[in-house]
């Protein structure tokens, strides 16, 4: 007798995502809702109560917007308390949101920006995880996506507090993965080559053509790119995908010549 037949899509979940107001992490949080979740989207920008609503426009999902800082403790547990209260628990956790500007060589990078860095791109995704985990083991089911990024594994000149974040979330991930494994809960990380999102635009036009140059494919990836693989480790179906990091790179990792 053949196994039953498991869904890809999220309807009956509630999917909360962190950085969603603009680039990748919106579009991750536009994809889990046409794909069936009711969505709640956290973002330091003003403009994340109008995204939430252009992604309900679209999808005819649930979604709300707030106004989040992830190095807030007590605001990421309010936020998760409230997405709770007005969609329902919180079965999906995307942790997205970042600090992608902080460019200078080690000798010359302020410590405070360094460690800016580790605590919104690393600490963040901790807290996130912490205020989401409990309920998700609770109930036996969830999903955490940690957007990390391709410079974990292969580094990235002068972005010294970005890389470190970054490489920390996929440690965080493996732990994470390791320890609600048993639960029903999955935690992976997605690790983005260049997308063509703000974090990419802050790239100078010249240096942008030389690495696109060396990417397989020969062009960025698209936030929507990203945002498919994430729906995918949020689906029922990665169930036995657990601690793992994914590329979402065309390759640029691999020697190209
Ligand atoms: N674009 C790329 O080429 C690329 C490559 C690899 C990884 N990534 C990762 O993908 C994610 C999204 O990147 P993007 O290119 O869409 O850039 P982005 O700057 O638009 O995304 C980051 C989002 O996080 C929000 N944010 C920043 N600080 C916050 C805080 N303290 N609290 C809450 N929200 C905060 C920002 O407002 C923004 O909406 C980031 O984690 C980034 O590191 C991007």
């Amino acid at each position: 007798m053949s196994a039953p037949f498991v869904s890809a899509r999220h309807d009956g979940r509630v999917a909360l995502v962190t950085g969603a107001s603009r680039g990748i992490g919106h579009a991750i949080a536009r994809i889990l809702a046409h794909d069936g979740a009711d969505v709640a989207l956290l973002d330091i920008l003003d403009s994340v109560g109008a995204a939430a609503d252009r992604i309900a426009d679209e999808t005819g999902r649930r979604t709300l917007g707030a106004v989040v800082d992830v190095t807030d403790e007590a605001a990421v547990q309010a936020a998760l308390a409230d997405a709770a209260a007005r969609l329902g628990p919180v079965d999906i956790l995307v942790n997205c949101a970042a600090l992608t500007t902080n460019v200078d060589r080690v000798v010359k990078m302020p410590r405070a920006a360094f460690e800016r860095d580790l605590s919104v791109n690393l600490t963040g995704a901790f807290t996130a995880i912490q205020a989401a985990l409990p309920s998700m083991t609770e109930r036996g089911w969830g999903r955490i996506v940690n957007i990390s990024s391709g410079a974990a594994e292969i580094g990235g000149f002068g972005q010294a507090g970005y890389v470190a974040s970054k490489a920390g979330l996929v440690g965080l991930t493996k732990t994470v993965a390791l320890e609600a494994a048993r639960k029903g809960v999955t935690c992976n990380a997605l690790l983005p080559g260049l997308i063509d999102a703000p974090a990419a635009a802050a790239i100078r036009g010249d240096m942008r053509e030389r690495i696109a140059g060396l990417i397989p494919t020969r062009r960025l990836g698209t936030p929507e790119e990203v945002g498919y693989a994430a729906s995918f480790l949020a689906s029922a179906r990665a169930s036995y995908v657990n601690g793992a990091t994914l590329f979402v790179s065309s390759g640029q990792e691999l020697f190209v010549f």
